[in-house]
């Protein structure tokens, strides 16, 4: 049983979002993900990354300080960082979203929705996409 996972949860702006920016970042993430034991979702849109990353502690922070310095997107807001005890996407080195099954509006993101959502909050809609998951394995 492993106790010493970590996660967090990001929110950031793509900067000149395409496709096959989307393509490379998901190839390089499953390739990198599967050697560092990290699992996890992403959410994509042309105005909006939200990120779910789970794994190993140090390998966790060593991931995201990489993805901090990306310049294919900006605006990087942490909303959710702590410890569990089990992964929510063990079978994926990183799940896309390719029928966009969940999205804010874009006035939501315009009106600062990403500000003011809660830890509790951006758990949930990672819960709820892992459940989808599961139906189809
Ligand atoms: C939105 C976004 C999500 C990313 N997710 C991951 C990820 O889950 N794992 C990863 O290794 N790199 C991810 N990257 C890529 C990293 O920023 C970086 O380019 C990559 O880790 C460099 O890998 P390398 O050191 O093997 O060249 C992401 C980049 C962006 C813009």
């Amino acid at each position: 049983m492993t106790s010493n996972l970590k996660h967090i949860i990001y929110a950031s702006t793509p900067f000149g979002f395409s496709r096959s920016d989307l393509d490379h970042i998901l190839i390089k993430s499953r390739y990198n993900n599967d050697k560092n034991d990290i699992t996890g979702a992403l959410f994509c849109r042309d105005d909006l990354y939200l990120q779910y990353l789970e794994g190993p502690e140090k390998e966790i922070e060593l991931t995201f300080s990489k993805i901090t310095e990306d310049d294919r997107h900006t605006e990087i807001y942490l909303l959710k960082s702590g410890m569990s005890t089990r992964r929510l996407f063990a079978n994926w080195a990183m799940k896309d979203d390719p029928v966009q099954s969940w999205m804010w509006t874009r006035e939501e993101i315009d009106s600062g929705i990403l500000e003011k959502v809660t830890e509790t909050e951006a758990m949930d809609i990672f819960i709820k996409h892992s459940r989808e998951t599961d139906q189809f394995l």
